[in-house]
């Protein structure tokens, strides 16, 4: 039944777009969709999601230091978002003698609760349609230069405005649909945000990069933070005489977990999505970009990951840079895969051609700009992100006090092996030089007077010498710095950047300038278009709220995955002293004791994780999931591999949100961290 179900909805998508699940709406125009919410199985209204005059759920969303999202659950302004997501501060506060990361840690009492300076959490306080204002005279004849400086104008004025009768909010205004049109969005910034608790790596982080992207997922990636306000209760930098801030609506929390086909949203900040792509530039990009970045990151990686796996210190050292670039390649990898399954191109055609879209100006500027594009995007892989000491000089480069240079180059070399990056620098070098070229002749290389290619020499100076040069930098740093701009490195980083900025990006601009007006015509048919109704706006940081169904997924044929997974099958993942895979003892024995507490299933399992059809992106990592009501039940943390394509194009047969349970959370804070106090601030609630 299940798989005629899935082969169904398969179908239909080939004929026409499968819309259900779809969509990262715009909290404030809501109310047009509310009875298709409803219908689907909503049970509040439009406005008990968002209301900017009078409480609602809205309240308890936070944009989480500009990156991630967090949810309220007090009263005294408790949160909760991912582990990943409070992984620095986490980091930030262990030591050799407590390390957080591996044990966990939790603040026994708000004295205990440890601040963090530079972050902070945004309240949103409303959402507006500003577009009459900031097109006002802005006409369709006027070239995009001037377009832009009208359009500059019109937003520098407003806000001004806005902050002179207001100025304790921050007001931006971001465009929509390529400039179609513009919001505003009003928010208020806490700064004092501390930390309250985390679990140990092997509960937030367990499965590490091996089960990233991946279902069936253990991981309970949550963190737990505390808001803190002056004692009048406005925003307030740190200061031990803050108080925590009171919220008036905290999300509830639900304690009746999910079965399949409950309905569920997603309330967020997601970060770039880019579903008005001609078809022929996401081709571009799956095909031709893709490619690249994934092989020239497998070269990269792959060297790293040797080194990291028989040298403990390498190990460390490089570990925060593995994840963070393991993470985008493994991604990126998902969404070929998601594409090819579903015959994403094709669809992504046939949807534009439904939609009146009109792209043969973009796809003719895209086949024109096509080889300069796959060139810049080796030029960044290769010499701009993956070669370390090419990021030193970029560092030297751009900080302008000595203290600064100074602080920065101590940082870097903490984490840095020159060998590593010479043999890392030796292979991606090679694929630039010897394979792009063998594959498409017209990619551009850099020419001989610039860089022939050759990586050792590049090794010989003193900033591939880690002692000497940090000596030279404490004692003499006039000395260090005028040895600094000899060193090869420094000679073959400084004159690629110049010729990328002379060779490449000179067409690279001339290309999204030249295609800007083209491509805001071409979402204006998606918009005037028959299906107008189911646009929505590509992420832009911008709170969003998704609905979607818990339901099972099915990869590939004869596959077909639970939408649930327990503590039992984290448990069979376990690999003692693996570190991806090991448990904590306190873990295990709770797990021998089935000591579940209230957060067991009826089968007496403890579920973990669970999944849902909701459309979320990078940026909606520690949002709330909540129940038809609105009461949290999960913390959203990722996306299934093949669903990562959902940036692109959203298909509901494959595309799923990777949340943990509400329950595993509560779980672990009560039982793991000991630390009921913190559950016990919460309202959590029981049936229907
Ligand atoms: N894939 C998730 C996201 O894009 C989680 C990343 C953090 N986890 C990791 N193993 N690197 O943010
Ligand atoms: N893991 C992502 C994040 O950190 C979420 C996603 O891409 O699905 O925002």
């Amino acid at each position: 039944m299940k798989k005629l179900f899935l082969g169904a909805l398969a179908l239909m998508g080939s004929v026409v777009p499968t819309w259900a699940g779809e969509g990262m709406w715009l909290p404030f125009l809501l109310q047009a969709r509310e009875s298709e919410l409803k219908k689907s199985g909503l049970r509040l209204t439009a406005r008990d999601l968002y209301d900017a005059n009078q409480a609602s759920l809205k309240d308890g969303v936070v944009h989480f230091g500009g990156f991630c999202t967090g949810e309220v659950v007090s009263h005294q302004g408790l949160i909760l978002t991912n582990h990943h997501c409070g992984y620095d501060a986490i980091q930030t506060h262990s030591s050799l003698e407590n390390d957080y990361l591996t044990h966990g840690f939790w603040a026994k009492n708000q004295k205990e609760e440890k601040p963090n300076p530079g972050l902070f959490v945004d309240f949103i306080k409303r959402m507006e349609d500003v577009t009459s204002v900031v097109l006002k005279n802005v006409t369709f004849q006027m070239s995009e230069a001037d377009r832009e400086a009208e359009v500059a104008k019109s937003v520098t004025n407003h806000l001004a405005e806005l902050k002179k009768a207001n100025p304790n909010y921050l007001y931006s205004i971001k465009p929509i649909y390529y400039g179609l049109q513009y919001i505003l969005i009003v928010s208020q910034r806490y700064s004092d945000v501390r930390l309250v608790g985390a679990p140990p790596s092997s509960i937030g982080k367990f499965g590490s990069d091996t089960d990233n992207w991946m279902w069936p997922r253990h991981t309970g990636d949550f963190s737990v933070f505390r808001v803190y306000a002056s004692p009048s209760g406005s925003p307030a930098d740190y200061d031990a005489k803050n108080i925590p801030l009171y919220v008036q609506n905290p999300l509830k929390v639900s304690l009746n977990g999910v079965k399949e086909g409950d309905f569920t949203m997603v309330y967020g900040f997601p970060g770039r999505t880019e579903e008005y792509l001609p078809a022929s530039w996401v081709q571009h990009a799956v095909e031709e970009l893709n490619p690249v970045r994934i092989e020239v990151r497998k070269r990269l990686l792959g060297t790293w990951d040797s080194a990291m796996r028989v040298d403990p210190a390498i190990k460390i050292a490089y570990a925060s840079k593995y994840a963070s670039s393991a993470n985008a390649y493994k991604k990126w990898i998902g969404v070929n895969l998601g594409m090819e399954r579903t015959d994403g191109l094709q669809k992504l055609e046939e949807r534009q051609k439904a939609n009146g879209a009109a792209p043969d100006e973009l796809n003719a500027a895209l086949k024109n700009a096509a080889p300069l594009l796959t060139s810049r995007e080796l030029w960044v892989e290769v010499a701009g992100r993956g070669w370390e000491l090419g990021q030193l000089v970029t560092l030297v480069n751009s900080k302008d006090s000595p203290e600064q240079i100074k602080q920065a180059v101590r940082d870097f070399y903490k984490d840095y092996s020159p060998e590593l990056d010479r043999r890392a620098l030796k292979k991606t070098a090679q694929y630039w030089f010897n394979e792009a070229y063998r594959v498409n002749t017209a990619l551009i290389l850099p020419p001989n007077n610039v860089w022939d290619g050759s990586v050792d020499p590049l090794y010989t100076g003193i900033l591939a010498q880690t002692e000497k040069s940090l000596a030279l930098l404490e004692s003499n740093f006039d000395k260090w710095l005028a040895e600094a701009k000899q060193d090869p490195a420094f000679l073959v980083c400084t004159r690629l950047s110049e010729w990328q900025s002379s060779a490449l990006l000179p067409g690279v601009r001339s290309f999204s300038k030249s295609t800007a007006t083209a491509l805001r015509l071409h979402t204006n048919g998606f918009l005037q278009g028959s299906n107008a109704a189911r646009m929505y706006p590509d992420a832009n940081s911008t709170l969003r709220l998704a609905s979607g169904k818990v339901l099972p997924y099915s990869p590939s044929d004869g596959m077909e995955y639970g939408y649930q997974t327990t503590l039992d099958g984290y448990m069979a993942k376990y690999i003692p002293g693996d570190y991806e895979f090991d448990v904590d003892p306190r873990v295990r024995a709770l797990h021998a004791d089935r000591n579940y507490g209230a957060y067991a299933l009826p089968n007496g399992q403890l579920p973990v994780c669970f999944i849902a059809s909701n459309h979320t992106s990078g940026g909606n990592s520690g949002s709330p999931a909540l129940d038809a009501k609105g009461r949290l039940i999960g913390i959203n943390f990722d996306r299934v591999w093949e669903g990562t394509m959902s940036d692109y194009r959203f298909d509901e047969s494959i595309c799923r949100n990777v949340m943990v349970d509400i329950r595993f959370v509560l779980w672990t804070i009560e039982k793991v961290g000991e630390a009921p106090h913190l559950v016990a601030e919460m309202t959590l609630v029981k049936g229907r």
